[in-house]
């Protein structure tokens, strides 16, 4: 079966939200999830490394904090130079989500790091596929998709309020949609890997 991992870091439970949603995702596609968490930035990351090393994609999670991936997230990523020097995650998929207060929050710049984060290791990006809302800003509700209007990944927006109400619907339907999208894609890229020598021996 397709795996996917969803490692991601949340200080306060919002990010984590998303997290499970995207699992979801993966799981409706008919696909594995490994929903695993960076508790802190002094952890043991071995074993974390191990499960991403043996998924076939993997989606990378992290609020925003101070205008980039939050700093137990960064510990991870170089924790990861240890695979990066023999290329264990070469040409696996990735994709990313972050969440913060304010609409930009310069969210932007926080998945432009995933999204080097995974190019270092040689990975493939998997972009957000859900169109930016046609609608107004005033008429966007807690329930529209993409509400910001992201494209490099999700972007959700979050108020300084319980988990139970925030991050809105929109946004967690949005997270459910791109676990969709990795699972459909890593499944494809499975099939296409294992086709591969059938065409070269035709
Ligand atoms: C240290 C720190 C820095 C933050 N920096 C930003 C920021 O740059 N932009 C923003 O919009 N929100 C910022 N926030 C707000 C968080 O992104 C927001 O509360 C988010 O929902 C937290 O996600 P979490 O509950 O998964 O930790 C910051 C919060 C903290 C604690």
């Amino acid at each position: 079966m397709t795996t996917v991992a969803v490692v991601y870091h949340s200080g306060y439970g919002h990010t984590e939200v998303l997290a499970e949603q995207v699992a979801e995702g993966v799981r409706a596609s008919g696909a594995e999830a490994r929903l695993l968490k960076i508790e802190n930035a002094a952890q043991d990351f071995g074993p974390l490394l191990d499960q991403v090393s043996s998924s076939d994609a993997v989606v990378f999670g992290a609020p925003t904090y101070m205008g980039d991936v939050s700093a137990a997230f960064r510990a991870f990523t170089e924790a990861s130079s240890r695979v990066f020097a023999t290329g264990g995650w070469g040409d696996k998929l990735a994709a990313g989500f972050t969440n913060s207060h304010s609409f930009s929050g310069d969210k932007t710049h926080a998945l432009t790091s995933l999204a080097i984060f995974a190019a270092q290791h040689g990975m493939n990006w998997v972009n957000l596929g859900v169109p930016a809302p046609s609608v107004t800003a005033a008429e966007r509700g807690p329930e529209t998709l993409n509400r910001v209007g992201a494209f490099l990944g999700l972007a959700a927006q979050s108020d300084n309020a319980s988990t139970e109400i925030t991050p809105p619907t929109g946004d967690r339907r949005t997270a459910w949609l791109l676990g969709e999208r990795v699972a459909k894609a890593a499944q494809r890229w499975s099939a296409g890997q294992s086709a591969e020598p059938l065409a070269q021996a035709a």
